[in-house]
């Protein structure tokens, strides 16, 4: 079977969704994930964007061994410095350069002329190769492109180094056979292109992006540009599960391989979810809560004769364990960290012991403990950015007739405070009373509610989104109760805004593309 390299671009492209901003410790984090995943390209930012997706990509690239780890830079020379500055750590570096071909951009975005733009790529592209063999090039709106200055683009990139060509539907237009005939055009009329890579990254916005990505396989192309649950900018981009799955069930037809281990794509769908805070809908294919859920009764009565009858995959193929019971309340701290190790995280004794605390009253208030309850604690005491303000009590009361009034408890800056106030129900008057007594004025941009895993007594994962002085953070909070749930996530956001005043340098700078 013929094999496509996975390129996954969840840190970098996925990141631009809005609302996902991850800080270092969790890109790391979903990194290493993606490692387990078998990716075997993985963008992980765009270094001269910012000094966060710096500092991120220089970490990823030193901890990451065994996946090729890439970087975006526009043509500059300091793009391309700074992407190589970040990634000359990496044990596999890649450089991936990229500039807009259509006339569209090159009139109203660019202004520049074809012949410009070529030798633009051109010179991105050997100077490129001063630092590395592998490198990559894009045509931004290769789609909206005219086919044969794509070719001329292509051939003429191929001939200063390029290793990688890539040809992106940047705006979601492609329609699936046109896009097949494009990659084909392309690859009959390119000087060389057989020697390299040809590549696909499509967008979502008319919701063909994984329908284009196959059709571009089917004409030749052999890498894929994806991210985890299709997170991007605006619509999203081509989704790593829907692909590999895809070519996994009809391997009848496409006689196509990947070296992604399915049964990791369920947990790292879960795991991009928890860290950027986007909800996977319901019934995203795959990896959405009901993908696998038979509700119908004729459904039901027919999975119960024979799961093939309305099943294409097997739940356990993407890694969804009916009985994934791991740790309770009676296992040992060696049983939990053998249980962390399992899940990927090494932390030293401190970091055990935190943890450990947390997880035996979590294992108190529920039976039984899933790994995705072990996600949340990690997420919640290990990667939280260092706490300025700290829930140490909650009482709230609330109900048909009174007035919802919250009594709180917390550290601020080391100091013990308390106070209550009231709201229109108990989370307004818990967020109310957190806000008076922290002096914060932050805007709640975004409130979400969801369970962590099914059962009346799974925890409650809140994601809220809160903004103050042009500033815009995450927080999220877990808790079996849904109100606790809301302070611990709107604390955490408070504590994400100060971090962020703190440390101008990790606010992203307003993209560029
Ligand atoms: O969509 C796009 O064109 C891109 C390129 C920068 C590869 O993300
Ligand atoms: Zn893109």
């Amino acid at each position: 079977m013929d094999r496509v390299i996975i390129f996954d671009t969840t840190l970098r492209d996925g990141e631009q969704s809005p609302g996902a901003s991850m800080n270092p410790a969790e890109k790391l984090r979903l990194a290493k994930q993606l490692e387990k995943l078998g990716v075997d390209v993985m963008e992980v930012g765009f270094p001269a964007s910012s000094r966060g997706d710096f500092e991120s990509v220089r970490a990823i690239a030193q901890k990451i061994r065994s996946v090729q780890i890439t970087a975006l830079a526009r043509t500059s020379r300091d793009d391309i410095d700074k992407a190589w500055a970040a990634l000359r750590d990496a044990a596999r570096p890649r450089i991936h350069t990229f500039i807009a071909t259509s006339d569209i951009h090159l009139k109203h975005k660019l202004n520049m002329t074809r012949d410009q733009v070529v030798r633009e790529a051109v010179e991105a592209v050997r100077y490129a190769r001063t630092f590395t063999d592998n490198v990559e090039f894009s045509t931004e709106d290769g789609t909206r492109t005219d086919k044969d200055f794509l070719c001329k683009v292509f051939g003429a990139v191929i001939e200063a180094g390029a290793t990688t060509v890539n040809l992106p539907d940047t705006v979601g237009y492609a329609m699936p056979n046109e896009y097949a005939q494009l990659i084909a055009y392309v690859r009959e009329h390119t000087p060389n292109i057989h020697e390299i890579v040809l590549s696909v990254h499509c967008h979502n916005d008319l919701g063909l992006a994984t329908a284009n990505t196959l059709a571009g396989l089917g004409a030749g192309a052999r890498q894929v540009e994806v991210t985890v649950n299709g997170i991007g900018e605006r619509a999203g981009n081509t989704s790593l599960e829907e692909v590999v799955m895809t070519l996994y069930t009809r391997r009848d037809l496409t006689a196509l391989s990947t070296g992604i281990n399915t049964n990791e794509i369920h947990y790292t769908s879960r795991l991009a979810s928890m860290i950027t805070g986007i909800v996977v809908q319901p019934n995203k294919a795959i990896v959405g809560a009901n993908a696998f859920a038979h509700e119908a009764g004729i459904h039901q009565d027919g999975v119960l004769k024979h799961p093939m009858t309305y099943e294409i995959m097997k739940p356990d193929m993407v890694g969804i364990v009916s009985n994934k019971l791991v740790i309770g309340k009676h296992s040992g701290r060696h049983a939990f960290r053998q249980k962390l190790a399992d899940l990927g995280y090494d932390l030293g004794d401190k970091e055990l012991d935190r943890l450990f605390k947390k997880f035996k009253e979590l294992a108190d208030k529920r039976k039984e403990i899933l790994d995705e309850d072990i996600e949340a604690l990690f997420a919640e005491e290990i990667l939280r950015v260092p706490d300025v303000y700290r829930l140490e009590y909650l009482n709230v009361v609330s109900g048909t007739v009174a007035v919802p009034t919250a009594t709180v408890k917390l550290w601020i800056r080391g100091q013990e405070a308390q106070n209550a106030g009231f709201g229109v129900g108990p989370i307004d008057a818990t967020f109310n009373t957190i806000a008076k007594m922290t002096g914060t004025r932050s805007e709640l941009l975004r409130f979400s509610v969801n369970a962590i895993s099914g059962g009346m007594d799974a925890q409650g994962e809140v994601i809220v989104r809160l903004k103050e002085n042009g500033l815009v953070a995450l927080g999220k909070g877990a808790d079996p109760d849904i109100i606790t749930a809301s302070a611990k996530a709107y604390i955490n956001g408070l504590n994400r805004l100060e971090y962020l005043k703190r440390n101008p340098t990790l606010v992203p700078e307003e993209r560029t593309i």
